[in-house]
């Protein structure tokens, strides 16, 4: 089959190369899907430059998200068939509860979605929504559960009436403001483009922020809320951005610590969170009930995934250079 690999040991984009390699063969317990669509993460390009917090001892096929059709299936498989359509799930030993400390995920250091076959255990996939193409479908298994966990399965849910404030525009963030819109909350964003600023207020937003314009855009957002502050920030800059995000808060919040996009340092106090009776909580994308909670909300309010550009398979450097540039909105996905 055909795939792309990232060698051990990569630092840049021209590291990414095609590779022929065997066809997998599905275990007993295993399902072998042909991948029609992969979508990038943060992570992926990360991953491709040496940037990731773990580094891989062996060549690794990228991408921990995809969508496809099963071709075949193991003698004890019961969960699929062949024909269905599925996506796997980020960590494939996940399925519910606590995350277990060995969670393996896709695209490092497991083998990803960014090739013509995968198998992997039959507890490693879902259904797809039925609403979605395989594109669309494709840019769930990662954004999609840290989003929805930021939102509804750490500290208090998310409820009508609260405000909601996501950082940036890319595929967390957008998933973030549709699944907080569905759930009837208010959202804020911030961004560095005022183009997509208006694209996120065309899918929902209240009003939007330029980090740029706006250095100190936490007193912007404030002014937004009436000086209450926000109930929920989907925090993708991390420690950077950490200290402005807990001035954002108002009491009883919290603050779903997510990225690492503004870099490792910063001058966030715990004690803000203390007098505000607010709280932090860290994301570890999420477990597959969590994706199964997320495609039920998708299909229930007929959410369609914010896709920037579809890349020919060949063209896959060319998918990774956008991710790079920041110039998106939501995601980028590969047809494979
Ligand atoms: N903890 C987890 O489980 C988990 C899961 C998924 C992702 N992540 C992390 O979450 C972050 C977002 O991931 P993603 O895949 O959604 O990224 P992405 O699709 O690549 O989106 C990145 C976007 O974030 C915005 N941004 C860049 N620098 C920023 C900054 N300093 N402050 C605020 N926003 C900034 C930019 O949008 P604008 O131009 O609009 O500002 C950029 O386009 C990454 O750090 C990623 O590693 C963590």
């Amino acid at each position: 089959m055909k795939a792309y690999e990232i060698p051990k040991g990569a630092t840049k984009l021209e590291d990414l190369h095609k590779a022929e390699r065997p066809d997998p063969k599905p275990g007993p317990s295993d399902v072998l899907v042909r991948i029609r669509a992969a979508a990038l993460n943060y992570r992926d390009h990360a991953i491709l430059t040496g940037k990731y917090r773990y580094d891989s001892d062996h060549d690794t096929i990228p991408c921990s998200d995809g969508a496809g059709e099963v071709v075949a299936v193991g003698a004890s498989v019961t969960r699929f068939k062949p024909g269905d359509r599925v996506i796997p799930t980020f960590f494939q030993v996940w399925i519910d509860g606590a995350p277990p400390k060995n969670r393996g995920a896709l695209g490092s250091p497991l083998d990803g979605t960014l090739a013509e076959l995968v198998a992997l255990h039959e507890d490693g996939w879902v259904a797809m929504p039925k609403s979605l193409s395989f594109e669309e479908a494709a840019t769930l298994p990662c954004a999609g559960p840290t989003a929805w966990n930021a939102l509804m399965n750490v500290g208090t849910r998310v409820k009508p009436g609260d405000t909601v404030l996501s950082l940036g525009t890319g595929g967390v963030s957008m998933f973030a403001l549709q699944f907080a819109r569905a759930a009837g909350a208010r959202v804020i964003v911030t961004s560095s483009s005022d183009a997509k600023i208006e694209c996120a207020l065309a899918l929902g937003a209240s009003d939007g922020v330029n980090y740029k314009t706006h250095p100190d855009w936490e007193k912007e957002v404030i002014a937004l809320t009436g000086g209450r502050g926000v109930d929920c920030v989907i925090e993708n800059g991390g420690v950077g951005t950490l200290a402005r995000s807990f001035e954002c808060l108002g009491y009883g919040g919290k603050v779903a610590l997510i990225g690492v996009l503004a870099g490792p340092h910063g001058n966030a106090n715990p004690h803000d969170l203390m007098f505000k009776n607010a709280s932090l909580h860290g994301i570890g994308v999420g477990s597959r009930a969590s994706l199964e909670q997320l495609i039920q909300a998708i299909e229930v309010n007929g959410i369609k995934p914010i896709v920037e550009k579809v890349f020919p398979f060949d063209q896959a450097a060319d998918a990774f250079l956008l991710q790079a540039s920041g110039n998106f909105l939501g995601k980028i996905v590969i047809a494979v």
